[in-house]
């Protein structure tokens, strides 16, 4: 098979719109690493986490262990270096173990790539408001029990890509229950949303001919659909965050034949909306592309779960509908909702699609289940929403912390606390009261923005989500710099 992008288009005149970045960075953006930090800089490592060291003598060659020792390093000494911690779910979606050993890491930062698992020892339960399991689905019980028919049925490996021989009638009838819960012709799955994202817009629009603009904090899956385009030849702008105004300008000094607009519609960091409808108004004045990523939105805004498209009334002004099931729809995946004629493009030249494996019959079925499900159950999508007045009200009955965060808009709080380490910090305290909210940093959020990320899900209990605005209001009132760092940045 050849390059999903042939380069025959002839180069046009580039758009000149430049736009700087309201913050020091974006995801758009990451920051840039040292390159040779001091190698003692690093925090020290857990003596348990180099349990397995000896078990195969590393064969890499002397010139590549320096570096990865430096950038590991470096990414130490700037408090953003990621650690795996292993978790049990349980059948409470709202609740998860985690052994002692793991617990004891995670309070105290220490490494694990995932060695705790090893420790023997009791596991405690956590009240999870991290995940994107905003309707509880992935512990529902017709949804398990789908996923267990259809591995008793197919088993679990789709053995191919779509293309070959992994898509089935199953997927086919994802497909067409998707399409119709974004108002659209037609749908394709993908292995992952990030995929989807990634690969439909390097399909799409990797051409000289192609302006894409997308917003400062459009998901990184987005964002690296927007690099592999640029290799392609296509111009990228990068707006300040929900700055129509910058956006319009923009779009009004562009000459690109094709140009395109890509935004989360449920920004996952942020928590707020973009505007679709003045999306939508513009594009109908100014003919672009509208591609929306509904990754957080699906199942849990619009009238029936189609995302703020729906919401709006603006299904069809949008082209590309992005959509997961790896959140509210509680399964794995992606999908892009589309018109049938940008579905066959897809098939053809989403190197996502194309050349990656299909997804398992379980996850499918699965999948499928959910959408039943909240069909059949409005309450579910009810019982979210509650949650989310409820939590908001608590923080509102309680000054110091909702002078922290803004009134909340979706299952999706924010409380920025500014410093990679304060945000560990307060997350590490408060899973030591039994709550787990995980600290946000760079890249995925711009430097200076840590946050802790409050996720609200259908399943969460009122008192746990009252507990954990106490907890919240405690904490954060004990980092000194949360109110500084957050007026400024609201
Ligand atoms: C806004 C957004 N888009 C896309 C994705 C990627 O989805 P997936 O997890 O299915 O790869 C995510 C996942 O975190 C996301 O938050």
């Amino acid at each position: 098979m050849t390059s999903a992008i042939d380069s025959t288009e002839t180069p046009r005149t580039p758009c000149n719109a430049v736009f700087r970045s309201p913050r020091r960075s974006s995801p758009h953006t990451p920051p840039p690493m040292g390159t040779s930090p001091p190698r003692d800089a690093a925090r020290p490592l857990d003596p348990r986490a180099r349990s397995n060291a000896s078990a195969s003598a590393s064969t890499i060659p002397a010139s590549w262990d320096a570096w990865l020792s430096t950038q590991n390093a470096a990414l130490a000494r700037a408090g953003v270096d990621r650690a795996l911690r292993p978790v049990t779910p349980t059948d409470d979606a709202a609740r998860h173990l985690a052994r002692r050993d793991t617990h004891e890491r995670w309070r105290a930062n220490a490494p694990d790539l995932g060695e705790s698992c090893d420790a023997p020892g009791p596991r405690e339960t956590v009240r999870a408001f991290g995940g994107n399991d905003y309707l509880g689905l992935s512990a529902h019980a017709r949804c398990r029990a789908a996923a267990a028919r259809a591995a008793a049925a197919h088993g679990c490996g789709p053995r191919s890509s779509a293309l070959v021989s992994g898509y089935t009638d199953a997927h086919r009838a994802l497909e067409r229950s998707l399409a119709a819960l974004c108002e659209t012709e037609e749908c394709v799955l993908f292995p992952s949303g990030y995929g989807a994202n990634a690969t439909t817009l390097a399909a799409t629009c990797g051409s000289s001919e192609c302006a894409i603009f997308s917003d400062a904090l459009n998901h990184a899956s987005i964002v690296d659909g927007c690099r592999l385009a640029k290799a392609s030849g296509a111009s990228v702008f990068v707006f300040p965050h929900r700055d129509y105004d910058a956006l319009e300008r923009a779009l009004r000094r562009c000459e690109a034949p094709r140009r395109v607009v890509v935004s989360d519609s449920l920004f996952s960091m942020d928590g707020d909306y973009a505007d679709v409808e003045r999306l939508a108004r513009m594009k109908r004045e100014h003919g672009f592309l509208l591609v929306l990523d509904e990754a957080h939105a699906t199942l849990v805004c619009g009238a029936r779960g189609g995302g703020v498209a729906q919401r709006h009334g603006a299904c069809a002004d949008v082209d590309v509908h992005v959509g997961t099931l790896s959140k509210a729809v509680g399964a794995h995946g992606g999908f892009v909702a589309c018109s049938r004629e940008m579905k066959r493009f897809l098939v053809s030249r989403a190197r996502g699609q194309i050349f990656s494996t299909a997804l398992p019959a379980p996850v499918v079925a699965a999948a499928l289940e959910s959408l039943r499900v909240v069909e059949e159950t409005p309450s579910i999508r009810e019982n979210l929403w509650r949650n989310v007045a409820r939590f908001d009200a608590a923080v509102r009955a309680k000054p110091r912390l909702a002078a922290t965060t803004r009134p909340l808009e979706s299952p999706i709080g924010v409380f920025i606390v500014g410093a990679p380490d304060a945000a560990l910090r307060a997350s590490a305290e408060l899973l030591r009261r039994g709550f787990h909210v995980p600290a946000i940093r760079p890249p995925t959020v711009p430097e200076g923005t840590c946050r802790l990320r409050v996720t609200l899900s259908a399943a969460h209990r009122p008192g746990d989500i009252d507990a954990l605005a106490d907890a919240l209001d405690d904490v954060l009132s004990a980092e000194t710099t949360t109110t500084t760092t957050t007026r400024s940045k609201l």
